[in-house]
């Protein structure tokens, strides 16, 4: 776990490294989470402070997008699909399996910090439901006995 001190100096550069551009807080906001893996709590008072905005108007954009975490992940994230299309296709029961399998509920991540599991509405991956993503990587056609060895994969 990094301390403040590092988290700061480390957002400062973030910081400095958009200065000038427009609309830079979702760009900020991206380049945070992809240096420690969230958004740490720390950081929200430099940017307000930056952009000069509120902390509240910093807090309720990061809140609003899924895809910025306030706590770490585990070290791989599932995410299934649960939109329409990968619904025809079983989504639901592979989504139970999923469940089952890590011992773990939406948004939670396993006991030993292997798996973290999220829901997605959609991938793009329509026509091979059930799709998922695994770290970043998309995976069609994900059956109960697919998702078992992806998970082997992961942990
Ligand atoms: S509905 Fe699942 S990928 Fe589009």
């Amino acid at each position: 776990m990094q301390n403040d001190a590092a988290i700061i100096a480390r957002v400062e550069e973030i910081l400095d490294a958009h200065q000038g551009m427009e609309g830079p807080l979702l760009p900020i906001l991206h380049a945070i989470q992809e240096a420690f893996g969230h958004v740490p709590q720390a950081s929200l008072p430099l940017i307000a402070q930056n952009l000069n905005l509120s902390r509240a108007e910093v807090h309720g954009v990061m809140s609003f997008y899924h895809d910025f975490r306030e706590a770490p992940a585990g070290r791989h994230v599932l995410k299934l699909c649960r939109a329409e299309a990968c619904q025809s296709m079983g989504a639901d029961r592979v989504a139970d399996h999923a469940r089952k399998a890590l011992g773990i509920e939406w948004h939670e991540t396993t006991k030993d910090g292997a798996v973290t599991l999220e829901p997605v509405f959609c991938l793009g991956l329509c026509a091979c439901a059930p799709a998922a993503m695994v770290d970043g990587r998309v995976v069609g056609r994900v059956d109960e006995a697919r998702l078992d060895s992806l998970l082997e994969e992961v942990r």
